[in-house]
């Protein structure tokens, strides 16, 4: 199992990649369409999870500043918005979640080690993804936000403030 950054000669993977059963709930389709049009064409960093030559998982970050934490004394703090993971259909359940997660992780303080923060989305009934996080330590930050949930935690191996 091995994770890089993918640039655009994986173009071809990447349109392949599918994560989302037909006749899923709206909100799943709506991670599928999500993944293809914001991630695919417009995050500025993706990761490839490959075993062997398949492409199992995929995730996308930008880099942004995070608002409005501490909540007792809000800073602006330079971090990272995870914009979404995803694991190929016939692969899920098999732990890779957790490993395109953590390899992003390592990816993001590789990449900028300034930035200890990182951000997510999740919906409220996607609890798979919300667990995987919050193995990772990117656990929920109330009040929700309609049906979405706010994800926050600190990037392993920099220094994450000591109030998260
Ligand atoms: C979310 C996603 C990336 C997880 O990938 P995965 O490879 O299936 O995840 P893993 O196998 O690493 O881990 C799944 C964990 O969730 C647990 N789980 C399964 N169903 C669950 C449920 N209903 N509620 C809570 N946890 C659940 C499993 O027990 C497992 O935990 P364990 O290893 O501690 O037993 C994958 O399901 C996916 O691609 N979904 C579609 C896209 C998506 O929703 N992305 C997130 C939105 S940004």
């Amino acid at each position: 199992m091995k994770a890089s950054l993918l640039g655009r000669n994986h173009d071809a993977e990447l349109a392949a990649f599918c994560c989302c059963p037909e006749g899923a709930p709206g909100w799943q389709q709506e991670v599928e369409t999500f993944l293809r049009t914001a991630v695919f064409r417009r995050a500025d960093y993706v990761v490839g999870l490959w075993d062997g030559g398949q492409l199992v998982g995929v995730s996308g970050f930008n880099p942004i500043t995070i608002k409005g934490l501490p909540v007792a004394s809000p800073i602006d703090l330079p971090g990272w918005d995870l914009i979404v993971i995803g694991v190929s259909l016939d692969q899920q359940q098999n732990g890779h979640g957790k490993t395109i997660l953590a390899e992003t992780l390592k990816i993001m303080a590789q990449t900028d080690p300034t930035r200890t923060l990182v951000s997510a989305r999740a919906h409220r009934e996607n609890h798979v993804s919300i667990y995987v996080c919050a193995e990772a330590g990117i656990e929920a930050l109330p009040p929700p936000d309609g049906d979405y949930i706010r994800l926050i935690g600190g990037v392993p191996g920099t220094a994450v403030p000591n109030w998260l």
